[in-house]
Order: structure tokens, then sequence, then C-alpha cells
């Protein structure tokens, strides 16, 4: 039995009413958590920034804002924790501490955001090195961590295989050009590097992604690790 975090971004869990992939994720989430112990934290997604967005308007500085944004990666985990029903401890973490703690269940952990200036991401990354996570994957919209934006440039050059060096080196430079879109944000790649936990950033669009790249071995990712051992399936 290994440990995994998982970081659902909320785009990827809900759209809206009709278009999301809460009820599809349920049996992915149940059978990787029969095998190992698991945990999940869920991003904001559309409705976080919808949120902000009139948050802004209304001229709250970004502080407050962030703490909006949380109460929906908050709403968010509370939807999936409900719909797992027995298959997760009741509570929605509130904090890495709380998160470690309801991990001693045995039950699938579910949490959101905890401090402001920071996205999911970074929770993520920190929790993985709290629980001494196996591995760490940042389930997103895209296959990936690609040199250029992939929803811009379809011939984006893909990366397979990065070291946590590289991955800091690209999501830095990204960060750099306004309105540009990466997969994890700067503060969870730089924990990435420091906790030598192994990360993998796949797409979520189809849930079974997730469960074939982790119980099977398959997937079209991108695998951030310093050694180029093989790490999946687990
Ligand atoms: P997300 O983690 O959802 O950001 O948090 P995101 O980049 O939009 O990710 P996706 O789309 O879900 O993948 C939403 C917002 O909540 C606040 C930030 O403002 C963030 O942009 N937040 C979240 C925090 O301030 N702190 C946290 O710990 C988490």
């Amino acid at each position: 039995m290994k440990t995994l975090v998982i970081s659902l971004g909320g785009s990827i869990l809900i759209k809206t009413t009709q278009e999301n992939r809460i009820a599809a994720y349920l049996p992915v989430l149940k059978e990787i958590a029969a095998r190992h112990r698991l945990f999940v934290v869920v991003g904001g997604g559309g409705g976080a920034r919808t949120y902000i967005d009139v948050a802004r308007s209304l001229g709250l500085d970004e502080g407050t804002s962030d703490e909006i944004g949380i109460l929906v990666t908050r709403l968010n985990a509370t939807l999936l924790l409900g719909a797992l029903r027995d298959a997760a401890y009741p509570v929605v973490a509130m904090s890495h501490n709380e998160a470690k703690k309801y991990g001693e269940s045995g039950k699938i952990v579910v949490m959101g955001g905890i401090t402001p200036g920071q996205t999911t991401d970074a929770v993520a990354a920190v929790l993985a090195e709290r629980v001494q996570a196996d591995l760490f994957i940042n389930v997103t919209s895209v296959d990936g961590i690609f040199a250029e934006d992939p929803e811009e440039n379809p011939a984006a050059k893909h990366y397979s295989r990065l070291t946590p060096a590289a991955l800091v080196k690209i999501v830095s430079e990204k960060g750099l050009t306004a309105g540009s879109h990466t997969p994890l944000d700067i503060t969870a790649a730089r924990v990435v590097e420091r906790s030598h936990i192994p990360l993998v950033v796949l797409k979520g669009t189809d849930p079974e992604n997730l469960s074939r790249a982790i119980l099977d071995g398959k997937c079209t990712c991108t695998i951030i690790s310093e050694t180029k051992k093989k790490l999946l399936p687990l």
C-alpha cells in the first residue's frame, strides 16, 4: 500500500450542474483507495474565478478574494466528499494537520484550500510532504507539462519526463508572461523540488486516465522525478 496525494482541479471536477465529473470520478477514486492511502485536494475551478472576479469588481483586496476562492474550493470538496459517502472521512480537512489525522481512518481524505496567496496545487504539494506520500499527482486539463500552452499552440513540445529542477525553471519562466497558463503553480513546483516526491501531471477530463496511470501504468503524462526509475503502476 502506497500513499498518494491527488490535486484535482476544480475545472476538471465541476463546470456546471449539467457538466460535472463528480459521479464519474467516484468509482475511479474508490478503486485507487481500495489499494492505496488516498488524499484528494480539490480546486475551485470556474466557480472560484467567478466569485473572485465579482470580489475584485467590488474593489475587495486580493487577500479577501483569496479567502472567497478558498471557500469555493471547500464547497467543491464538500460535494465530492458527500458523493463519496462511506468511502471518505466525513469532514473536509481544514489544515494539513487535520488531513494527516483523518488519514489514520484509512478512508479517503478530502480537502480544499487553506491559506491566501497560493492555489490548491501548493496545498497538495505540502500535504504530500506532510503525509510522506510516495507519489503526488496533479490532475489538470492538459496531458502534462508542455514548452508552450498546448491550448494556444497544439504543436507545443510535450515533456514526458522532467527533473524537478527543470520543472521549476519551466514554471517560473512561464509565470513571467501575463495570462500564461501552467498546469502547476510555482510554489507547488518548488515544494516538489525540495521534497524529492515524484510528481505525475496528467489530463483528467477522462477520469479513467487517473486509474489507468496509477493502477495500469499507462499514461500520456509528464513524470517529474530525480531518477529514471519506473514509477508506475503502483
Ligand atoms: P485553485 O487551486 O482552484 O486555483 O484555487 P486554480 O489555479 O484556479 O486551479 P483549478 O482551475 O481549480 O485547477 C482557486 C483560488 O482560491 C484561492 C486563490 O485565489 C486561487 O486562485 N486559494 C486557493 C488560496 O488563496 N489559497 C489556497 O490554499 C487555495
